[in-house]
C-alpha cells in the first residue's frame, strides 16, 4: 500500500515512522510520503490561506497550493496506472470505523488531504473528483484544530488490517468490532504474568489452560461489558446472531428479545 500525507505540519506525521507502521515500512509492505503543502505555495511568504467569502471568522485554505500538491501526487499515480483515493479527514464525513478501515486497507494509494483553519476550499475536492476517489471522513463529532491527528487515526487502524502488517493475524479477529463478524462486541478484559498482582488475582477459568471454558469465558465478558458500555451495538444485532449461552447471559443482565432484537 502507498500512503502520501498532504499537510502544512509534515513532523506531525512523525509517529507514522514508529512501531507497526515503521516496521511494515521497513519490511516494504507500506510506503507512506509526507508532502509539506507550503512547498506548492505560489507567493514567497508560502501563504497556503485566506480570508472566507461571504465573511466570517477563521481562514480558509486555498485552492491553488492544494490543487498543485495534488496534481503532483495524481501524475505520480497516473505513471503507476492506479486510481487513489483521496481521504479528507473532516468533522462533516461520513464517520470512521473498523468497517471502513477494512475498506481502506483494501486500497492501494491511499492520500490524505490534511486541513487546517476552516478547512479547504470546498472546489479542489470538486477538481480532485477527476483524478481521485475522494472520500470525505469523519473520526467522531468533536472538532479537531487540524487533519493531522485524524490522518494517523485512520493511517494507524487501516494499516494493521493490511496483510503481513501485524504479526499475529489471529489478534484482528479477536478484536473489539472485528471484521467479518455478524456483532459487533467490543472486547473483554485481557492479563499477563504475574497471575497474582497486589491483591488482585487473574481469574481462574483464564488460567485453567480449557480453551474452550477460556473462549467462553471471554465471550461472557465481552457481552457483559458490550451490555454496559456500547448498549446500542447489541440493540442492532440481528437476535440470532446471539446462542443460547448469550441469551441467558442478556436476560440476567436486564436485557429481553423484542422483535428479532434483544432490547433493554
Ligand atoms: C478547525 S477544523 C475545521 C472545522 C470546520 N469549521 C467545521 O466545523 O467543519 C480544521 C480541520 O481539522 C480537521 N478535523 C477537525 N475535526 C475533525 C474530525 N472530527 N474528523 C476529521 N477531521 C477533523 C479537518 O481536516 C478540518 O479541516
Amino acid at each position: 500500500m502507498r500512503i502520501d500525507v498532504v499537510t502544512i505540519f509534515p513532523e506531525y506525521l512523525a509517529p507514522a515512522r514508529l512501531s507497526l507502521l515503521g516496521k511494515a515500512q521497513s519490511a516494504g509492505l507500506i510506503s507512506v510520503q509526507v508532502h509539506d503543502l507550503r512547498e506548492h505555495a505560489t507567493d514567497r511568504h508560502n501563504t497556503v490561506d485566506d480570508t472566507p467569502y461571504g465573511g466570517g471568522p477563521g481562514m480558509v485554505m486555498m485552492a491553488e497550493p492544494w490543487g498543485l500538491a495534488l496534481d503532483a501526487i495524481a501524475d505520480q499515480a497516473k505513471t503507476a496506472g492506479v486510481r487513489p483515493r483521496l481521504v479528507v479527514p473532516t468533522p462533516s464525513g461520513r464517520v470512521f470505523n473498523q468497517a471502513v478501515a477494512s475498506e481502506l486497507a483494501q486500497v492501494e494509494h491511499l492520500v490524505f488531504a490534511c486541513g487546517r483553519y476552516e478547512g479547504i476550499d470546498s472546489r479542489v475536492l470538486l477538481a480532485a473528483e477527476a483524478d481521485f476517489d475522494v472520500d470525505e471522513i469523519s473520526i467522531g463529532d468533536y472538532v479537531l484544530a487540524g487533519g493531522e491527528v485524524a490522518a494517523l487515526v485512520i493511517i494507524e487502524a487501516t494499516t494493521r488490517l493490511v496483510a503481513g502488517v501485524l504479526g499475529n493475524e489471529e489478534s484482528v479477529a479477536d478484536d473489539s468490532f472485528a471484521p467479518g463478524r455478524m456483532e459487533k462486541l467490543v472486547e473483554g478484559p485481557v492479563f499477563t504474568k504475574p497471575s497474582q498482582w497486589r491483591d488482585l488475582e487473574v481469574p481462574d477459568v483464564v488460567l485453567s489452560g480449557d480453551h474452550a471454558a477460556i473462549a467462553r469465558w471471554r465471550r461472557d465478558e465481552a457481552l457483559r461489558r458490550t451490555a454496559t458500555r456500547r448498549p446500542e451495538l447489541i440493540e442492532h444485532t440481528p437476535a440470532e446472531q446471539f446462542d443460547s449461552t448469550d441469551q441467558e447471559l442478556l436476560a440476567a443482565l436486564g436485557w429481553r428479545e423484542d422483535q428479532g432484537r434483544w432490547i433493554r
